[in-house]
């Protein structure tokens, strides 16, 4: 019998969607009158990881977060804590992330159109540029990559995934010597350990958009040695995509080089810059670009897969949630606003272990493909002078007495701000 569904605060969690580096990721659902459930997504911290530095990145995520909205972003709505647990709440995209969408493409041998291409990486950038100039934050995702992105079956593009975002809201140091996010999705500057700015993202941006251009990866990473790969990721050649792709044109070669430029200053300077460029280059060279192309490739490509998604989301809207809430007679667990008055809770009682899922949630299996990334984004190398981060494993009293730490930093930064780390974040 499935272990799902399972309350989890005012959500059912029905599936997991997925494990990363993060948290788990589930499919839930919202709502308590039959008919009226609505599917969204949770994000948790990995129990097993939450010693106080991941607990406060989760919620420096969820902070960030919650204040932005954006057409081409993940929309998230809700952010709180059941029995120790952090967890963000967001809309449920319909679709695919871009390396699956790029790993079904290989599978069918089919080729990314370059419409698609340039729509995703235009409206990348138009989130960016957003994102960037949101208040006076300073905001910076830092690990654009293909995961991150989502495709929806309706044409959609939409950003996800603030897990690694720094921002003035963030005061917190990262380990000396630790590289967050992938080698193969690296900016030189953050390779080298300086700091992350809006010109890193349109860098990180563009490798995406020329390996969905060439349908090659842009450093081929995967077979060096780690210091060969951390060299080559530090002092990239630059290539046009048209090496690899010779039906690109010089004036869409020109600008993917220049957001490509291993020193920043020669970069586009925003996101903003880098749409401009993209929709001039799209006027000229691929007229058609709009989301329609999306959603051909997403027909083209899934066309199974939307029929059973959607029967599946039918299935547990129509009967599963309906049938679960009218057997679980006692109320769901109660949920906690992420305050640090929450010191002196009851341990759980063996009642309410039904209302929280297993510890242990097994990943959906990685689809196979050419792309080698874990799912936390690491391409299983490590690099030179990178220490992971610590983790705890202490089960759930060391859980929540770090979670409870964590609330008591904040609220205390809260009231008297510390200066960024002076040190450039690794
Ligand atoms: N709102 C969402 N809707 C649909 N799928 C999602 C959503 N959020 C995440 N996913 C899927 O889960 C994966 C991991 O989510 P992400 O937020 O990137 O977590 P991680 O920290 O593990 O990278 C994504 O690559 C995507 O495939
Ligand atoms: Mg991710």
């Amino acid at each position: 019998m499935s272990a799902f569904p399972l309350h989890f605060g005012k959500y059912l969690l029905l599936r997991p969607l997925a494990k990363g580096g993060m948290g788990e990721i589930y499919m839930a659902g919202l709502g308590q009158i039959g008919g009226f459930e609505k599917l969204c997504v949770i994000k948790k911290v990995l129990a097993e990881k939450a010693d106080p530095s991941k607990a406060k990145r989760f919620l420096d995520e969820a902070k960030v977060v919650l204040r932005l909205s954006h057409s081409a972003l993940v929309n998230t709505f809700d952010a709180g804590e059941v029995e120790g647990e952090f967890y963000i709440a967001m809309e449920m995209v319909e679709g695919k992330d871009l390396r699956e969408v790029w790993n079904q493409c290989v599978r069918q041998r089919q080729r990314i159109p370059i419409e698609v291409a340039l729509h995703v990486a235009r409206e990348v950038a138009r989130v960016l540029a957003y994102v960037h100039g949101y208040g006076d934050l300073k905001l910076v995702h830092r690990d654009i990559a293909p995961p991150n992105i989502l495709l929806g079956y309706n044409g959609d593009v939409k950003l996800t995934d603030f897990g690694l975002a720094r921002s003035a809201l963030k005061e917190e140091k990262t380990q000396p010597g630790v590289v967050f996010g992938r080698a193969a999705y690296l900016a030189p500057e953050q390779a080298r350990g300086e700091e992350a700015d809006g010109r890193t993202d349109v860098y990180t941006l563009a490798i995406v958009l020329w390996e969905l251009l060439t349908g090659q990866q842009y450093l081929p990473i995967s077979g060096l040695d780690p210091s060969a790969g951390l060299a080559l990721v530090r002092h990239p050649k630059p290539t046009p995509p048209s090496i690899r792709a010779p039906w690109i044109a010089p004036e869409l070669d020109r600008v993917v080089l220049r957001a490509l430029a291993p020193d920043r200053q020669q970069r586009f300077q925003s996101a903003e810059e880098f749409r401009l460029a993209l929709s001039d280059v799209i006027a000229k060279v691929a007229p058609r670009t709009d989301p329609a192309r999306v959603v051909e490739l997403m027909q083209a490509v899934f066309q199974d897969v939307i029929n059973k998604e959607r029967a599946e989301r039918e299935h547990l809207l129509k009967d599963v949630i309906p049938a679960f809430r009218a057997s679980s007679s006692a109320p769901p667990a109660r949920e906690r606003p992420t305050q640090p008055s929450v010191a002196h809770d009851k341990p759980r009682s063996a009642s309410q272990s039904n209302r929280t899922p297993a510890r242990t949630v097994h990943a959906t299996p990685k689809p196979p493909g050419p792309r080698e990334e874990n799912h936390d984004g690491s391409d299983g190398m490590r690099l030179p002078g990178v220490t992971p981060v610590p983790v705890a494993v202490d089960g759930r009293a060391a859980h929540r007495e770090a979670a409870l730490r964590v609330l008591a930093e904040l609220a205390a930064e809260d009231a008297a701000p510390t200066p960024s780390p002076v040190q450039a974040r690794k």
